[in-house]
C-alpha cells in the first residue's frame, strides 16, 4: 500500500504561552500535530494534559497525534480519544494489556498507537500490529526534546517495515526524536512514513517552509514506500 509521509510537528518546542498561534503556524503544512504528554513519573519531564488538549482542540482542525508518555495509560488514554485526537499513542512500556487499550481507544473513537521507547526492543510486539494504526519508534530517549537523534534506533524501524510490508498491515511507522533535514532522509529509507519534529519545525524561522521542506526530503528518500 502507497502511503504518502506524514508530517506532524510536536508543540513540545513551541511556545506554550501561545499554542493556538503555534499551532496556526503549521496549519495548511503539516498533516498533524504532535502533542506530548508528559506526566513526570514515566519520564522526568511535565507537560500538558486533559484540559489544554480540550482547549486546543477548538482552535484548530489538524489532527491530534497525542503521546502519552504516562504512567497507567488504561486510566488516562480514553479521555484524549473522547477529546476529539485523531490519534492517542501509549507506551509499551507503560501497559501490561496494550491490545485490550488498543480496543478501548477504537471504540472511543481514535485510532491507536504503540510507542516503543529507546531501550525497548520491537520485536516482542510486532505481533500486535494487526490491533494499531501506528506504532512510533523513539529515536531518542523519552522525556525532551531537542536531543540528538540514534540511528541504531533504524534497525527496529527497518523490522517494523519489514512486518508490515510482509502482511500487508495498513500501520503507519512514525519516528519521533531528532527529526530534521539531516536526519528525516534515513528515517524514509529505513520504512518509516510519518515524521515528528519539534525543534526542527518550532526553531526554525518559518515553521510552515520548514515542515514543507522536511516533507520533500522525506518523499525523495523514500519512493520504495510511498
Ligand atoms: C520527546 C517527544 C518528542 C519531542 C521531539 O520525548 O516525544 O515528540 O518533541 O523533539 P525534537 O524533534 O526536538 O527531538
Ligand atoms: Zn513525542
Amino acid at each position: 500500500m502507497e502511503a504518502k509521509p506524514i508530517i506532524a510537528p510536536s508543540i513540545l518546542a513551541a511556545d506554550f504561552a501561545r499554542l493556538a498561534d503555534e499551532v496556526g503556524a503549521i496549519e495548511g503544512a503539516a498533516d498533524w500535530v504532535h502533542v506530548d504528554v508528559m506526566d513526570n513519573h514515566f519520564v522526568p519531564n511535565l507537560t500538558i494534559g486533559l484540559p489544554v488538549v480540550q482547549s486546543l482542540r477548538k482552535s484548530t482542525s489538524l489532527p491530534f497525534d497525542v503521546h502519552l508518555m504516562i504512567t497507567d495509560p488504561q486510566r488516562w488514554a480514553p479521555g484524549y480519544a473522547e477529546a476529539g485526537a485523531y490519534n492517542v499513542t501509549f507506551h509499551a512500556e507503560a501497559c501490561d494489556d496494550p491490545v485490550a487499550l488498543a480496543k478501548t481507544l477504537r471504540a472511543a473513537g481514535s485510532k491507536a498507537g504503540l510507542a516503543i521507547d529507546r531501550d525497548t526492543p520491537v520485536e516482542p510486539y510486532l505481533e500486535l500490529l494487526p490491533y494499531f494504526d501506528t506504532l512510533l519508534i523513539m529515536t531518542i530517549k523519552a522525556g525532551f526534546g531537542g536531543q540528538k537523534f540514534l540511528p541504531e534506533m533504524l534497525a527496529k524501524v527497518r523490522d517494523v517495515r519489514r512486518r508490515i510490508a510482509a502482511k500487508q498491515l495498513e500501520v503507519r511507522l512514525e519516528v519521533d526524536g531528532g527529526i530534521a533535514a539531516d536526519t528525516i532522509a534515513e528515517a524514509a529509507e529505513a520504512g518509516a512514513d510519518a515524521f515528528v519534529a519539534g525543534t526542527a519545525v518550532y526553531g526554525a524561522a518559518d515553521p510552515a517552509e520548514a515542515v514543507r521542506h522536511l516533507r520533500a526530503l522525506a518523499e525523495r528518500a523514500g519512493p520504495s514506500h510511498y
